[in-house]
């Protein structure tokens, strides 16, 4: 192409590129808005009291403490600079735009679930909260954990960056509550217990377990060891107040599941995770 040409393309692209970002709808913003809620984006990308997503607390995990960076459209410390690419590559392949993975502490293993529309809903949302200027944070992290290029093996070895693929034998809400839980909402990566790698643990999922210092409840049928006995209504109540049948509130990280997620959700994707949840087979 001669130089000529490769300005005006760039020209063009850069055109298209701004037309793209200003034309999202308020449909599409709505759309994103419900994504940011239900992907808990808020739970760890903003401090106790901080400005909205320009960084999070330590979050402690069996490798270290992480935290999480500043995801405001800021250019100098969030990613401001990003294009739309850089973000879906993102969400589903835990790469950074140079090309360095990122740790599973981040949950893009659950967000490479959500469709491509879906992204970009988020990523549009995403580009209308205020920019904030704060430098991230180093995470704190002991040998070998901290030598992220390993985790390229990690994500050849466990990742998969394939998106969600409805059931046609399961009802339409079920199918939207399977994606709203195993993709943006991304409740397996508590509630599923991992393997010694780190990576979930499928044969027993939503089994529950320990989380660091958390106890994680089983949430599969089970009478005894999960919810087999709660009903429809009991589900409700957790998913709306973080009621539980016994009259307990849920607290920790639950409870802010609950109140920046699930509570936020227009009823009907709530009725779909509970026909979900209640349809998970006991472990
Ligand atoms: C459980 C905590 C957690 C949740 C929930 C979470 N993130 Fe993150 N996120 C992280 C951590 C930790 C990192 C840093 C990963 C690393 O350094 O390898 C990160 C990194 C990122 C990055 C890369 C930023 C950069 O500067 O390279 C983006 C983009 C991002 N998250 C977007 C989101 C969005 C959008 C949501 C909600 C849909 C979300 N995250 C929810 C913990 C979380
Ligand atoms: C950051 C970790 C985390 C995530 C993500 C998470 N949970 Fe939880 N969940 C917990 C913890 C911890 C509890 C126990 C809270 C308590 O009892 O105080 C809990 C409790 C529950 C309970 C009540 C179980 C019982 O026996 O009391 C249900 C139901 C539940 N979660 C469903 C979900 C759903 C649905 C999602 C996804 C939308 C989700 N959770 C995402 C950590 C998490």
């Amino acid at each position: 192409m001669s130089r000529g040409g490769a300005t005006l393309a760039l020209a063009l692209g850069f055109f298209l590129g701004a037309g793209a970002a200003a034309a999202a709808s308020p449909e599409e913003l709505a759309r994103g808005e419900l994504l940011f809620h239900i992907g808990g984006c808020t739970n760890c990308h903003t401090a106790e009291g901080g400005p909205l997503l320009a960084g999070g607390d330590p979050l402690e995990t069996p490798f270290g403490r992480f935290y999480a960076p500043n995801i405001t459209p800021d250019p100098e410390t969030g990613i401001g600079r990003w294009s739309e690419a850089d973000f879906l590559r993102a969400m589903r392949e835990g790469r950074s735009p140079s090309g360095a993975p990122y740790y599973p502490a981040f949950p893009y293993t659950s967000y490479a679930k959500m469709s491509e529309a879906d992204l970009r809903a988020l990523k549009a949302y995403l580009d209308t909260i205020p920019p904030v200027r704060r430098p991230n944070r180093e995470h704190e992290l002991g040998f070998p954990y901290n030598v992220r290029w390993g985790l390229l093996l990690w994500q050849w070895a466990f990742h998969d960056p394939a998106p969600f693929r409805p059931d046609p034998t399961k009802s339409e809400a079920w199918n939207r509550g399977a994606y709203l839980v195993l993709g943006p909402g991304h409740c397996a990566e508590c509630h599923t217990p991992r393997t010694w790698y780190g990576a979930l643990d499928d044969s027993r999922a939503f089994a529950g377990g320990r989380l660091g210092k958390e106890v994680i409840p089983n949430i599969t049928s089970d009478p005894e060891k999960g919810i087999g006995r709660w009903t429809a209504g009991d589900l409700r109540g957790l998913l709306v107040i973080g009621i539980k049948p016994d009259g307990d509130f849920v607290g920790g990280d639950m409870a802010k599941v609950v109140r920046n997620g699930t509570a936020k959700l227009p009823e009907a994707d709530r009725e779909a995770i509970v026909e979900f949840l209640l349809s998970l087979p006991p472990r």
